[in-house]
């Protein structure tokens, strides 16, 4: 059983979209709000018939309803609104997420977690803590979406399909996020070949800007892109696929880097984190992995002491 928590856009598009992959036959909606998951649920029972999915969904609002799950996905938390950037909703969420991670270790204390709470890096350290889970079990989802969002805005310049783009994001899903085109291949040949500087730049800046530019245009944040990234991710880890991706996960000496999570290119499956990849870069792009890096040890030192620990 998967138990998606928090029945919002984000948590709704990937309960529908796991159903549709059948990643499992049963999917539980856990949020706070009486009477939300179950009335989602229910619609989403109707899409199972309508479709033949022979998948069930379950509303709760329980945690303990968690118990039997191998993977559960957190969705709960604020997202931002226009013009506000994903650090500001730190104290907010950290005390969410590390309620739910308590909750978490009680009721499915052998489950791999995924979370796409903003701003996502500290809140994986947030959960990695409340948890107390090995950090291969406790994964920040939004790396594939950030890969994603590269691969479409090169392939619109490149005029291939984005399937065909192997994309490489790396650090901070923030304000200082490391899209790397010299790393990111069509089969073989890297992205810094095909397009022109001004191009580069461009692709980059749009897939830094893209949560904001969605959330500016329709008022608030994105879900299909990050329900459907974390149906994949889902399905790695249900399937045992060893999938590799790209995630943020509490680095341990990787990237001469510890105790800090971050988007790296990682191994997935049934266990959750098999293997960091270590992508190899030159001097001027490990300056600028580091600096992010330093964007969300920073976030991280601002955080109550009582969610470090
Ligand atoms: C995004 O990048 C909201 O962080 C999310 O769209």
């Amino acid at each position: 059983m998967i138990t998606v928590i928090g029945s919002g856009r984000v948590g709704t598009a990937a309960a529908v979209i796991m159903g549709i992959l059948k990643v499992d036959t049963k999917i539980l909606l856990i949020d706070v709000v009486k009477g939300l998951p179950q009335g989602e649920a229910l619609d989403m029972n109707h899409m199972s018939s309508i479709l033949g999915l022979d998948v069930e969904y379950v509303g709760s609002n329980e945690y303990k309803d968690m118990e039997g799950s191998d993977l559960v996905i957190v969705t709960a938390g604020l997202p931002r609104k226009p013009g506000m950037t994903r650090e500001q909703l730190l104290e907010a969420n950290a005390k969410i997420v590390s309620e739910i991670g308590r909750e978490i270790r009680k009721y499915a204390p052998e489950s791999v977690v995924i979370l796409t709470t903003n701003p996502l890096d500290a809140m994986t350290y947030v959960m990695w803590k409340a948890t107390g889970f090995p950090r291969e079990r406790v994964i920040g989802f939004s790396g594939v979406l950030d890969a994603g969002r590269l691969a479409y805005y090169a392939s619109k310049k490149l005029g291939v399909s984005p399937a065909s783009i192997l994309p490489i994001v790396l650090g901070q899903h923030g304000e200082s996020m490391f899209p790397v085109p010299s790393k990111s291949f069509v089969h073989g040949v890297p992205l810094s070949r095909l397009l022109t500087e001004d191009q580069l730049r461009e692709v980059v800046e749009e897939t830094v800007k893209a949560g904001a530019r969605i959330t500016e245009l329709r008022g608030f944040s994105s879900n299909w892109g990050p329900g459907s990234g974390l149906a994949i991710m889902a399905e790695a880890v249900k399937r045992d696929a060893k999938r590799s991706l790209i995630a943020s996960v509490v680095l341990e000496g990787e990237y001469g880097v510890r105790d800090v999570p971050v988007e790296v290119p990682i191994v997935l499956g049934r266990r959750g984190v098999l293997k960091v990849l270590e992508v190899e870069l030159t001097e001027e792009e490990r300056q600028k992995f580091m600096q992010s890096v330093e964007a969300v040890k920073k976030l991280i030192s601002s955080l109550p002491p009582a969610y470090l620990s």
